[in-house]
């Protein structure tokens, strides 16, 4: 059952919450401060805290602290006499999961329970997760610090003890094969994950590869041989590019599905698996389906459950804690010893777009170590891509008041040397003619 604890020196006011949380199944305890009930916290028996606000050493702060430094993942709400948004604010912002005003309305209270006792159970489930996966990836972590990515995470938790097929979208470099073993590893751990690229081989080859094949089955088959789907028994394969493969492919795939059913080449004997598949593609399936390159009932059939990996610079709080984890891991991996990431380091990695996603912040921190001299990250161990320092042109112009004139004179010069003085390449980002941009450069005293 779960517990929560009641801190409140108030003593109707326990009454009050105990008994209307014991109706709804609850286990409360009630004290009447904090210093009561660390030894308790401690040892495990608190799930979430509901605390008054209204005595010195009760201050939302000290709560927090005591609480925090014991698990992180115990939630506490407090009661305000007075609805004083800044009073709020400032409690949330100390790591607080809400706050409510007094006097308490019950269906209020309850639903904040839940949510918060929800939360926990979710944190707590993602963490598992990743020491479950870190066990067996070895060095490997799943780095998720954003709402976005734990949310991810909190998907995978719930879909990895099923067996139905999974389809993970996401952008190059995301992390779809990362999310595809932490599937594997949840659900089906110590059995075999089998990943196969279907965009890298031509059709036959795929298919000799996927299902297997006879003796005999054609030139060069000179034994039988099992294919990825029953190597995989049991355990999961996981189909890279899938928008790749091709269409006569896809029939036998959708069979495998549909039957757990497979035919090795040149048999007619039906092979039964228990194999999890785990699709991944970069592309947009729905415009694939539309052009005819993929199969609407295949693509229904992977759509069952869907994860959509977000791209990085959709989840920019991912990247620092991204970039020391990958710092950690090759700073170790070529011994050397470099720890830290400038502040300038810090902004531009920030800043940047990131279209390769995670694995190009893996290999630009991996480059940066291995150019790095001193045991810091420096804007110069950067590719020159990145570095790029070009002002925000536009908050500048709004800071020092420029007028439209002025701005299109910072912008044109900007953009010509952009280009290196290629003034073909500046006039067609302009869309101006060249006489017009001549007669710009002359006006603006461009050279
Ligand atoms: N959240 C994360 N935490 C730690 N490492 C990550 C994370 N996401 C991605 N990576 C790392 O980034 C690299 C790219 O990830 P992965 O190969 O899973 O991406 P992908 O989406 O399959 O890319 P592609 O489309 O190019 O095949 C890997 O080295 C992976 O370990
Ligand atoms: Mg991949």
């Amino acid at each position: 059952m779960l517990s929560i604890f009641v801190i409140s020196d108030e003593y109707a006011f326990r009454i009050e919450l105990k008994d209307l949380l014991d109706q709804h199944g609850y286990n409360v305890r009630i004290f009447s401060d904090i210093s009561e009930c660390i030894e308790q916290i401690k040892s495990g028996e608190c799930d979430l805290i509901l605390s008054d606000l209204n005595k010195d050493n009760n201050t939302a702060e000290n709560i927090l602290k005591s609480v925090k430094s014991i698990n992180p993942n115990i939630e506490v709400i407090f009661f305000t006499e007075s609805e004083s948004i800044e009073l709020a604010a400032s409690i949330v912002k100390l790591g607080a999961f809400d706050y409510m005003q007094k006097p308490i309305i019950p269906d209020n209270l309850l639903i904040k329970v839940e949510r918060a006792l929800g939360h926990k159970r979710m944190i707590e489930e993602i963490e598992r997760l990743q020491e479950n996966f870190k066990r067996e990836y070895g060095l490997q972590a799943i780095v998720a610090e954003s709402k976005e990515m734990l949310n991810v995470l909190r998907e995978v938790t719930q879909v990895a003890k099923s067996d139905s097929p999974i389809l993970i979208q996401g952008e190059s470099g995301t992390g779809k094969e990362l999310i595809a073993r932490a599937i594997h590893s949840s659900g089906r751990p110590g059995k075999p994950f089998i990943p196969i690229n279907c965009g890298a081989m031509p059709e036959t080859l795929l298919e000799s590869e996927l299902f297997g094949y006879m003796k005999g089955a054609f030139t060069g088959a000179r034994i039988n041989k099992k294919g990825l789907f029953e190597e995989a028994h049991d355990g999961t394969i996981f189909m890279d590019e899938i928008g790749d493969m091709p269409l006569i492919t896809q029939v036998k795939i959708l069979r495998a599905l549909d039957f757990g059913e497979i035919r090795r080449l040149g048999s007619n004997t039906p092979i039964y698996v228990n194999t999890r598949i785990v699709a991944a593609t970069n592309k947009d399936m729905l415009s694939l389906v539309k052009d005819g390159k993929f199969r609407e009932d295949l693509y229904y059939r992977l759509n069952v459950i869907s994860i959509k990996i977000p791209p990085l610079r959709e989840r920019k709080s991912d990247i620092i804690p991204l970039a020391n984890h990958f710092l950690k891991l090759y700073s170790a991996r070529m011994g050397k010893d470099v720890k830290k990431i400038s502040h300038e380091v810090r902004q531009i990695l920030l800043k940047y777009d990131w279209p390769g996603n995670v694995r190009e912040l893996e290999n630009v921190i991996e480059r940066a170590i291995v150019l790095a001299q001193y045991d810091t990250i420096f804007p110069d161990d950067l590719p020159t891509g990145l570095q790029s320092n070009q002002p925000d042109i536009i908050k500048i112009a709004i800071e020092k008041r420029w007028s439209l004139k002025e701005l299109e004179k910072e912008y044109l010069s900007n953009v010509i040397k952009n280009y290196s003085g290629n003034l073909s390449k500046a006039v067609e980002t302009l869309g101006i003619a060249r006489n017009t941009l001549w007669r710009k450069m002359k006006k603006f005293g461009i050279k």
